[in-house]
């Protein structure tokens, strides 16, 4: 095979809109989140040239710790979890625009006391006073984060003059309809919706950004992407790793809310929605809550029919024993909690009239593994498909989000020799080979949105209310069925034979990751 060609592609602060210096306030500064994700993504943001030219990160928690502390447990999370290794003068200048401030979200006093720290920090960088808010902490603690901003002055509107107010709010946004409103309400109150950035970290990365590309920068797939010529569309997000050490959050959410409302919905709108008439952020946000107004409600009887949850058991994930999820720490022993989903549904519109969206997720399959694939119909039984026996497989278009970030499209081809066999082919394409460089984490590229003003890669309102008002249903319908026990699968296997049995029904099969 010849040798791939590397692109090399000028990095994105050169075409980009400019970034503004500004100040990250962490609500949750000394949490998991903000030691895994956010810190590692500013600072990959600092070491690839795209961070604004000054900027500090205030990080916010309830434990006591000096700026040096704060710094020394950040740069462990660095050193685990940086895409990029750390390097000592690099992240001694990053570091040195990181402070902290000790203080509880409920606490009235907390915001005087945070806004004269981040007054200090700007004056002693010079910084303009623009701000971004990071509420990495419980939906519970959103109203009094909001209200203390409020009281305190800090939530200054989009409308007014520069500096500027933006909130990232971190999902869950709620655990049901309901809940999600109030939460949405509680921003709304003192944040104009243009300062909100509902952040779902699925739209950060490369292969759910690409997906609008391949639909609407290529002239070959836009002509077919319709009822006409697609048979179905399979969203997997299979996860190897079990519920870990997030049991008392995963008990009260389950995959369906955990994965499905969210991240799964989002791949789905972005597969069915129609052609948005320009990249303007509402432009394409309008086009994909039109899909989800047109997602069929599954209710009542349907619930049963349509959708499968089930929980694993003991096994072994890649050799490893796991434990099964009712034995797991923090895990009620008779848990109804669900930590795979299946769903069949459908999109009733005009280009998907009669086409089954497959959807599902677990937690302890194989392997971590996902993908959206779109599979076309069968060719007419002529020609080289005339033996019925034995029908050519269908085209299928692969887009994998992870682990290897890429596509495929499965041809059939004739194979070499003198009898007119047949045999189905891939053609791959993937990232890292072609474009010589990892991808960033979706954490960089949509703290850099934020920074940029973008909200193109975050949920509106609207469509966070219309996903948990589809979920809600299913919920009610779970709810309803009072199940004592739910199926199971054993751990390290792809799931339930009941979601085998929802696909096969229809005379099809999940793909193999
Ligand atoms: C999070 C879920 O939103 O996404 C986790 O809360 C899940 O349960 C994670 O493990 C998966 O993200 P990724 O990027 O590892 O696929």
């Amino acid at each position: 095979m010849p040798p791939v060609t590397k692109i090399n592609i000028k990095p994105e602060r050169e075409t980009g809109p400019p970034v503004e210096p500004c100040t990250v306030v962490i609500f949750g500064g000394s949490g998991d989140l903000a030691r895994r994700k956010l810190i590692p993504a500013l600072y990959n943001l600092l070491l690839d040239g795209l961070l604004p030219s000054n900027y500090a990160v205030l990080g916010l928690g309830r434990k006591t710790m000096t700026d040096e502390e704060y710094r020394a447990t950040l740069r462990e999370g660095v050193v685990k979890f940086s895409r990029q290794a750390l390097d000592e003068d690099k992240w001694g200048a990053f570091a040195r625009h990181v402070f902290y401030v000790s203080g509880e979200n409920e606490n009235p006093a907390t915001y005087s006391t945070l806004r004269s720290r981040a007054e200090e920090v700007e004056r002693q960088l010079g910084l303009p006073g623009n701000r971004i808010f990071y509420l990495s902490i419980p939906p519970s603690s959103f109203t009094a984060v909001c209200e203390g901003l409020a009281t305190a002055g800090m939530t200054s509107h989009s409308t007014s003059p520069a500096p500027y107010a933006r909130i990232i709010v971190e999902k869950p946004v709620g655990h049901d309809l309901a809940s999600a409103k109030d939460i949405n309400s509680v921003t709304a109150r003192v944040f104009d919706e243009s300062q909100i950035f509902r952040i779902d970290h699925y739209l950060g990365k490369e292969t759910v950004q690409n997906l609008m590309v391949v639909r609407f920068a290529n002239i070959i797939f836009e002509p077919i992407w319709n009822h006409k010529y697609i048979d179905h569309v399979q969203i997997t997000v299979s996860e190897a790793e079990g519920v870990g050490t997030r049991a008392s959050y995963y008990e009260e959410a389950g995959a369906l809310r955990d994965m499905v409302q969210n991240h799964i919905l989002q791949l789905l709108c972005l597969v069915a929605m129609e052609p948005p008439y320009s990249l303007d952020p509402d432009v394409v946000r309008n086009a994909k809550m039109e899909v989800l107004r047109c997602l069929r409600p599954i209710v009542g009887k349907d619930v049963e029919k349509y959708t499968v949850r089930a929980q694993y058991a003991g096994g072994a994930v890649n050799g490893t024993a796991v434990p099964g999820y009712r034995r797991e720490s923090g895990v009620k022993p008779n848990s109804t909690t669900e930590t795979y989903v299946a769903i069949k549904c459908f999109v009733e519109n005009w280009r998907w009239s009669g086409v089954p969206f497959y959807l599902r997720t677990g937690k302890a399959l194989p392997h971590r593994a996902s993908e959206v694939a779109v599979q076309f119909k069968e060719i007419p039984q002529i020609l080289f498909n005339s033996n019925t026996q034995h029908p050519q497989p269908p085209n299928v278009l692969a887009l994998r989000i992870q682990p290897e970030e890429g596509l495929s499209l499965r041809i059939v081809s004739r194979v070499p020799g003198t009898r007119a066999y047949t045999h189905p082919v891939e053609m791959n394409f993937e990232y890292a080979e072609v474009f010589g460089r990892p991808s960033p984490e979706a954490y960089e590229r949509l703290l850099l949105d934020v920074m940029t003003g973008d909200a193109s890669r975050f949920m509106r309102r609207d469509a966070v209310e219309a996903s948990w008002a589809w979920i809600t249903k299913i919920l009610e319908g779970w709810q309803q069925q009072g199940s004592r026990w739910l199926p199971e699968y054993p751990a390290g296997t792809s799931g339930p034979v009941e979601a085998d049995r929802l696909i096969q029904e229809d005379g099809r099969s999940w793909r193999t990751l």
